[in-house]
């Protein structure tokens, strides 16, 4: 559980080591305890209690408890209290069942990875990568955030391993490659990398931030991967004293190529990336080098946070009223709107029955798409609409299928008329149905194709009929 702090920085120490005390005592006296670790988060933000209980049953009866009814009420500016997305409970199950069982699903939910990266997810322990966090946590479906920034957004996590298994398939490591990856993270997909290039390959691993280049390192020693290279520094830049690459795998959210990436793969060798395409909407996409081009060879859904550092680019995630709304650029003039229309009450109906990726169509060709995420919900969470700053301005946006699929308008009606429209009249898109052509800035664009100009390469956009 996760308490937001929101009070005196000074005060937060004496809070944290009250609840400390309070659960040491609790220990004590609460069924099916089995730990409690109270500390400050890395931000500094917030104070993260985590707790490990035999059984989920043992955590719901000691959360009715008036014991643990007071420790919620402690004083001292706890601002909110999450249980709800971050209890963690263990169920005390061996580590390699339960490692088993996090493979086991991804099969039985579609995963059709090669039976060599199955045998990778099989082979690297990934509670090794994330010490601290209960065992039936690293081994679950989940993103775990493992680093978050003054304004609260995660800059490093291990990534859901469902998207990593995708990536991986995209990216087709052979043994004996050269492989460098972009974002080390917590080290964990290097070693998935490291197992699938075997002892003949190389794999080479950067991050932004010296800590999280430590971290990295220590959980690859302690997992057995002293050979995966790992350098400190702006993977923008890639790492040219060790290239060519046969395969490229970038872990951070890009909406441009990194010239020095495309320069530092072989002819023929595969890039992948997780790509800002328009408006928020991201695909992961596994590119083929030809020359001074790259053509997509598979592409994919998927949600990273975003490139750090120098060549990040501007802002492009804005924070408002409870929302995270991802823009293509800043612009002063839709986050006003924005904050004045979220602030007003919506008129929610039901929405429209609306065809499968609907929503992928609207960013790619509405320009006044919007994509929505609550900030402290999970990936599931999302909206996607239409604002119209047109006096008078107007929002409309429809919830995910996975939450309620709901209809939500603020303001005037435009928004609302024109979502309508589009939902009555779109048809189904199916990701792994685009190509994407990276070509040089100076090509002619394509007449066929979407055509997004960005600072280095165009991006050429095409349905196979
Ligand atoms: C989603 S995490 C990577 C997950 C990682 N591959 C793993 O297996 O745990 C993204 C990482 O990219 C890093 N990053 C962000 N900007 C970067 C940059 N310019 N150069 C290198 N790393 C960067 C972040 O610090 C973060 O650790």
């Amino acid at each position: 559980m996760i308490i937001t702090w929101a009070g005196d920085p000074a005060h937060q120490q004496t809070c944290t080591d009250r609840l400390a005390r309070a659960f040491e005592q609790t220990m004590r006296r609460a069924s099916g305890l089995l730990s409690a670790r109270v500390h400050t988060s890395v931000d500094g933000a917030r104070i993260v209690v985590d707790t490990q209980w035999e059984r989920r049953e043992a955590f719901d009866a000691w959360r009715e408890a008036p014991e643990a009814q007071a420790l919620f009420e402690q004083p001292g500016a706890a601002a909110e209290w999450d249980t709800r997305v971050y209890v963690r409970h263990s169920t005390h199950r061996p580590v390699r069942a339960l490692h088993n069982e996090m493979v086991d699903r991804l099969v039985s939910q579609g995963f059709r990875g090669t039976p060599s990266i199955e045998s990778a997810l099989r082979t690297v322990p990934r509670h090794l990568f994330v010490p601290g966090v209960p065992l039936d946590v690293a081994y679950s479906q989940d993103v775990i955030v493992t680093r978050r920034g003054p304004d609260d957004l995660p800059v490093s996590s291990s990534s859901m391993p469902s998207i990593m298994a995708l990536m991986l398939e995209q990216l087709d490591v052979r043994p004996g490659h050269h492989v460098l990856e972009i974002g080390a993270g917590t080290g964990y997909n290097a070693a998935l990398l490291a197992v699938l290039a075997g002892s003949e390959g190389e794999v080479t691993t950067i991050d932004l931030d010296d800590t999280i280049v430590r971290d990295a390192r220590d959980h690859l020693d302690a997992a057995g991967y002293a050979r995966v290279r790992v350098l400190a520094g702006d993977g923008w830049l890639g790492a040219p004293q060790h290239a060519p690459y046969d395969r490229i795998e970038v872990t951070v959210g890009v909406s441009d190529l990194s010239p020095a990436w495309v320069a530092q793969l072989r002819d023929g060798g595969r890039l992948v990336a997780p790509l800002w395409l328009a408006r928020g909407c991201e695909l992961s996409v596994g590119f083929q080098k030809d020359g001074d081009r790259l053509r997509s060879v598979a592409v994919t859904e998927c949600g990273f946070m975003r490139l750090r550092g120098p060549h990040a680019g501007a802002e492009t995630f804005l924070n408002v009223r409870g929302w995270t709304v991802r823009m293509d650029a800043p612009d002063a003039a839709r986050a006003a709107a924005l904050e004045a229309l979220l602030a007003l009450e919506p008129r929610v109906e039901p929405a429209p029955p609306a065809p499968r990726g609907w929503h992928t169509r609207l960013l790619l060709e509405e320009p006044r798409a919007l994509f929505l995420g609550r900030t402290q919900g999970s990936w599931w969470h999302a909206a996607h609409g239409i604002l119209d700053t047109a006096v008078p301005p107007s929002l409309a946006f429809v919830t995910s299928r996975v939450w309620d699929h709901q209809l939500y308008t603020y303001g005037g009606t435009a928004a609302r008329d024109a979502l309508l429209e589009r939902l009555a009249t779109a048809r189904s898109l199916h990701v792994q149905d685009l190509t994407i052509e990276v070509l040089p800035r100076t090509a002619p664009a394509p007449p066929d194709a979407i055509v997004l100009a960005r600072p280095h390469y165009l991006y050429a956009i095409r349905e196979r009929p």
